[in-house]
C-alpha cells in the first residue's frame, strides 16, 4: 500500500492528477469512479487538467460502482446526474462510453444482470476511485456485507442514510436501497485509489487502513489488495498541519 498526504488545499489536483496519469499511461482504461462530496471537488479539477493536457478521452469507458434505487436519472442526487454533469460531459464522453445502472424501483433487480454484463463488456476496471463512508463502507457496501459479494441490491444503513440527508434534502428522502458493485468486484479492480479528506474520516480511515481486516469494516478488505493507493488529506490523516 502506497500512502500520500497533502495540505488541504492540495487533495482535490493531487487526486485528480493520479487519474489523468492513468488516462495518459491508457487511453483506453475502463475507469470507476466514486460519486460524492469527497469527489466533487475532484472532478472539477479534472475537467481542467483535460483542457490543460489535451488529454484524450475518445476511448476510456467509465462505469459507475452504484446508484441508489428508485431515483429518477434527472433527479440532482442521483449518482447519475451528478457524475454527466460534473465529469462525463466536461469530458465530452459518448453514451456508449459510460454506464451508469439504471434503478427505477421496478428495474433495479432485473439491472443486476445488465450491470455484470457491461463490466464485462468494458473488460473490468482498471482504475478505481473509492471513497469511505464514517462506518467504514465502499460503493454501497455496509458493515457486514460478505467479502466474496457481487452486484446486488442492498439496504441503506440508518448511518449512510443520515450521510445522505442533505444531498437530498432530509433523511426521510432518502432511498433505502442502491444497487453496488459487491467487495468482491471492487477487490478485482486492478488499481484502487482509496481517497478520503476532512477530520471526519480520520477515524474510519484509522480503522481501515491499520485495524483487522473484518466485514465489520467492509473497507478494511483494501489492506488486501495488491495494488492500493491511499490519499489523504492532513485532517483525514490525523495529522495536524505543517
Ligand atoms: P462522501 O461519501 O464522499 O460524500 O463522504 C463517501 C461514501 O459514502 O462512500
Amino acid at each position: 500500500m502506497q500512502k500520500t498526504v497533502t495540505a488541504c488545499g492540495a487533495f482535490d489536483t493531487a487526486a485528480a492528477q493520479k487519474i489523468a496519469q492513468q488516462i495518459l499511461r491508457n487511453p483506453d482504461s475502463t475507469l470507476c469512479l466514486a460519486t460524492g462530496g469527497t469527489t466533487a471537488g475532484i472532478f472539477a479539477r479534472l475537467a481542467a487538467l483535460k483542457q490543460v493536457l489535451a488529454l484524450d478521452c475518445t476511448r476510456l469507458k467509465c462505469i459507475n460502482m452504484d446508484e441508489y434505487v428508485g431515483v429518477d436519472r434527472g433527479d440532482p442526487a442521483s449518482c447519475y446526474y451528478r457524475i454527466v454533469r460534473d465529469l462525463y460531459a466536461p469530458l465530452g464522453l459518448r453514451g456508449d462510453q459510460f454506464y451508469v445502472p439504471v434503478t427505477t424501483a421496478q428495474q433495479a433487480q432485473h439491472e443486476r444482470r445488465r450491470f455484470a454484463e457491461r463490466l464485462l463488456a468494458f473488460g473490468g476496471i482498471d482504475f478505481m476511485l473509492l471513497s469511505i463512508g464514517q462506518n467504514g463502507h465502499i460503493a454501497f457496501n455496509e458493515p457486514g456485507s460478505p467479502f466474496g459479494g457481487r452486484i446486488r441490491v442492498v439496504d441503506l444503513s440508518p448511518d449512510t442514510r443520515t450521510a445522505k440527508a442533505s444531498l437530498f434534502g432530509g433523511v426521510e428522502k432518502v432511498p433505502r436501497q442502491g444497487l453496488s458493485l459487491g467487495i468482491a468486484d471492487v477487490m478485482a479492480a486492478r488499481r484502487i485509489l482509496l481517497v478520503a479528506n476532512g477530520a471526519h474520516k480520520a477515524g474510519i480511515i484509522r480503522r481501515a487502513l491499520e485495524g483487522p481486516v473484518t466485514p465489520d469494516v467492509p473497507a478494511s478488505v483494501l489492506q488486501l489488495h495488491p495494488d492500493l493507493e491511499v490519499l489523504l488529506d492532513e485532517a483525514a490523516a490525523g495529522e495536524e498541519p505543517a
